[in-house]
């Protein structure tokens, strides 16, 4: 294992300024949630601990209780080496693993808010960094780390940015643990060749409506894999197809809420995923990512657009090989882009076990805790001094491509780049869209989410 540091801080520090640039939209109130939360196809029973409700139902006080959405594809192999590495540093603690099954965080924002608000709340749970956590900060229910868990070595050894986002209001309150690029076009290598389609021709999001059509004419294949059972998928979908056609700049002006001035190329990226629309499963609306993921694994389907956590799952499947089997392009037009999305972990207040909580949240900002986590998860490390060898071919290129990228814009479907109650406006329009495909009526729905 060589321990030669990716990058230094210094010198990655320009090319994060978009995350902690953008996405200002602050807000007091608690956000509203989906009210439809992704089902997979996993029971979301984790380690057995926990009753998977993520209710709290089965930990006792000074126990870590864990609350996440890990539990479909490679996430629950990336979330057990994580506590195994925690486990071999602090075997006495017991953990409580208890999660909250559902893509994109889709069913966890009910059960953290109603338990953190009234005051029950788990040790830690999953969170993005970002706007995400402002609800939280905004009402104090989360604690300063910023002494106990961000020591100066941390703070040396992660992306400035990343640092940023994990203190809102001034205060740490975060420890993130990883960086998920959210713009990938996936794609089945075989299917793509019996289609006769190049996916590294594809120039623009337009562009890929042909590349639909000749999967769909030449093969059985479903063209694309996408979900709508819950609106997330197709949220991001929207913002790949508008970082493509319109950019990075024209994009940080839409999560300002610039959407009026923005009104034509809105409603161009609208009209495109309408036409995008015409290639999803016949099941569309009844399967988890994971299970469209399966169907590109088993050469039932050409493309997916998602995040690189579907790598996590095409290393878990085994015998599914990178560049054989399956490949990668940026989403076309976003060459150059890092969409980035981050997973974090916080300490609420009223803690039924602060000491247990905070050996567990300065676990996570190791080396050790990002080494094991990130190449199960399909996910690089934001700390800048993990070795690279942990890491395959697809990632090594995810990072390369992300060390070499002009801008690393925030999600609106990951929240870091809107308030969380802008996003629950949001992903209402797009549950409404998945339905009608009316482009009017989402267009004006995004322009009053704001
Ligand atoms: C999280 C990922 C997770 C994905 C699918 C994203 O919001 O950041 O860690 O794998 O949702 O559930």
């Amino acid at each position: 294992m060589s321990d030669t540091p990716r990058e230094t801080p210094e010198s990655r520090v320009t090319r994060r300024r978009y995350i902690a640039g953008a996405g200002a939209v602050a807000t007091v109130a608690v956000a509203g949630c989906s009210d439809d939360p992704e089902v997979g196809d996993d029971d979301g029973t984790g380690d057995g601990t926990g009753d998977g409700t993520g209710d709290g139902g089965e930990a006792d006080e000074g126990d870590l209780e864990i609350v996440h959405w890990w539990t479909a594809g490679g996430e629950e192999d990336a979330y057990n080496a994580l506590l195994d590495g925690f486990r071999e540093q602090h075997p006495d603690v017991e953990i409580v693993d208890n999660p909250a099954p559902g893509g994109a965080g889709s069913a966890i924002d009910t059960v953290i808010q109603n338990r953190v608000l009234d005051g029950n709340p788990p040790s830690t749970f999953q969170i993005w960094p970002g706007q995400a956590l402002t609800p939280y900060t905004d009402a104090d229910l989360l604690e300063d780390i910023g002494e106990s868990v961000w020591d100066d070595e941390m703070r040396e050894a992660y992306l400035d940015d990343i640092v940023d986002l994990s203190r809102p209001d001034g205060d740490l309150v975060a420890v993130p643990i990883n960086i998920h690029r959210l713009n990938n076009l996936f794609y089945n290598v075989e299917v793509l060749d019996s289609a006769d389609v190049d996916a590294t021709d594809i120039d623009d999001p337009q562009g890929l409506v042909d590349a639909l059509e000749a999967v769909a004419e030449n093969t059985d294949a479903v063209p694309m894999a996408h979900q709508t059972q819950s609106p997330w998928s197709t949220l991001q979908l929207f913002e790949a197809v508008f970082l493509g056609q319109q950019g990075t700049d024209d994009y940080l002006s839409f999560v300002d809420g610039n959407v009026e001035s923005l009104e034509d190329e809105v409603r161009e990226a609208l009209g495109l995923l309408a036409e995008y629309a015409d290639h999803y499963p016949e099941d569309a609306g009844s399967i988890s990512w994971d299970q469209g993921n399966d169907e590109l694994i088993e050469g039932n389907a050409a493309f997916l657009h998602q995040g690189d956590w579907a790598a996590g799952q095409y290393e878990a499947a085994g015998d599914f090989e990178f560049g054989e089997d399956w490949d990668m392009v940026p989403f076309p037009g976003t060459d150059g882009v890092y969409h980035s999305v981050i997973d974090s972990f916080v300490f609420p207040t009223n803690n039924p076990s602060p000491e247990a909580t905070e050996q567990f949240l300065n676990y996570a900002g190791t080396v050790d805790a990002q080494e094991r986590f990130n190449p199960t998860k399909g996910s690089i490390p934001p700390r800048t001094d993990v070795p690279d060898d942990a890491f395959g071919p697809f990632l090594s290129r995810q990072i390369d491509d992300f060390d070499n990228s002009n801008t690393q814009p925030p999600t609106i479907a990951h929240g870091t780049a809107v308030a969380p109650a802008v996003q629950s406006e949001m992903e209402e329009a797009f549950a409404n869209f998945n339905d009608n495909l009316d482009v009017d009526t989402a267009y004006a729905a995004l322009r009053d989410a704001f």
